[in-house]
């Protein structure tokens, strides 16, 4: 028996299952951050996942790092994503918005007036952008004023504002991967003197601020946060990865939000020390309070497995690319499509939202 199939209620949102989609950049929104008409396509046809995490999508347009990856700053922007959650309701399925802020990885072309990326402190990362030009490394950026830092949180709060207007059933603060809420937190990126730099408690305190915020907006049970504690995407890498996200845990545990989200592996991106960071992950997931989302390289045996050690959910990223009825397709054991990555990242209505379902073929 597993429990990948049981309804359950994450914060105030009802799901109907446990087989959740992870948030994937699809770069095929308009240049402007308008979200394109394929994507209500596209995301209703993953409806009958227990939730839709949509991609990372920009809070402004400092926030943006890649060609082509959807806005939430302005009413074009959310009347455009309203036609996407009408689509995904009209099929019974849930969906929330990630906020995104990609902080030092981004390139000049793609930012406003040609000025540099923001950061918490001027350290440039190793890591490929997508600009119009193709792939470039992430240009050298600034960093940020301490009085430039309120402006940034209103940003995530008007953004949330909208992405509430647009019919959304909760947001999810990205906190992971390398972008800029992450590089606050990590040893690598932040060698701040101020009170957002240095100790653990300074590091996080962007975030916990983040999510504070927002959840003041639009209250904390519809508020999600996604954490990638080992992940080294993004020329990432925290000193005191099993303290600082201890801590964070422990605050997030405290704010009763609808979950914490967290990429526990990158099979793309192996890290040094495997074994370490899995019993690092393992012990984290174990403290945590709240409703838990598992992600990384799952397959239903391993997605069972981690439910029954007390996850509430796991988002599947990659399957869900191949698989627009990817719960059912677990349900019933049947086959399981190999997703093409060459179309991975922008195009068309190709890799995007013609790979079949059950129902379909
Ligand atoms: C094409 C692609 C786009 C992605 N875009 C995002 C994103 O926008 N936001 C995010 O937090 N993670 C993103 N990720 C990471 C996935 O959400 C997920 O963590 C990763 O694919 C591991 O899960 P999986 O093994 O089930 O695929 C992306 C991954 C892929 C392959």
């Amino acid at each position: 028996m597993t429990k990948l199939f049981e309804k359950g209620t994450l914060g105030i949102i009802d799901v109907n299952n446990r087989v959740f989609m992870a948030p994937l950049t699809r770069s095929r929104a308009n240049l402007d951050g308008t979200q394109h008409e394929m994507a209500i396509k596209y995301y209703s046809q993953r409806a009958s996942a227990g939730l839709i995490i949509v991609e990372a999508t920009q809070i402004s347009p400092q926030g943006q790092g890649y060609l082509k990856t959807p806005g939430i700053y302005n009413t074009q922007h959310a009347e455009a994503w309203k036609k996407v959650t009408n689509a995904v309701h009209a099929n019974g399925g849930k969906i929330v918005l990630q906020l995104w802020h990609v902080g030092r990885i981004s390139h000049t072309s793609l930012l406003p007036e040609g000025k540099p990326p923001v950061a918490p402190s001027a350290i440039q990362a190793t890591a490929d952008t997508f600009t119009a030009k193709g792939v470039e490394n992430a240009s050298e950026p600034r960093a940020l004023d301490i009085d430039e830092i309120k402006p940034i949180m209103d940003e995530y709060v008007q953004a949330a504002k909208l992405a509430m207007d647009a019919g959304f059933d909760g947001v999810e603060v990205h906190g992971a991967n390398g972008y800029l809420l992450n590089q606050f937190i990590s040893t690598n990126t932040n060698v701040r003197d101020d009170q957002y730099g240095g100790s653990i408690e300074n590091r996080s305190r962007l975030l916990l601020e983040v999510v504070d915020a927002v959840s003041n907006e639009v209250g904390h049970n519809k508020v999600g946060v996604r954490l990638s504690p080992t992940s080294r995407f993004n020329d990432i890498h925290d000193e005191q990865i099993e303290e600082t996200y201890s801590y964070i845990y422990s605050e997030l545990g405290k704010r009763n939000l609808a979950y914490l989200h967290v990429i526990e592996r990158s099979p793309e991106y192996e890290t040094p020390d495997k074994d370490k960071d899995e019993d690092i992950v393992r012990k984290l997931r174990n403290g945590f309070s709240g409703n838990y989302i598992a992600n990384g390289d799952y397959d239903k045996a391993s997605a069972s497995k981690v439910l029954e050690e007390g996850a509430f959910a796991v988002a599947f990223g990659r399957l869900f690319i191949s698989n627009p009825d990817l719960a059912e397709r677990l349900e019933k054991d049947a086959e399981l499509l190999e997703p093409n990555h060459n179309t991975f990242y922008g195009g068309d209505e190709k890799g995007y939202s013609d790979y079949p379902t059950l129902a379909s073929t």
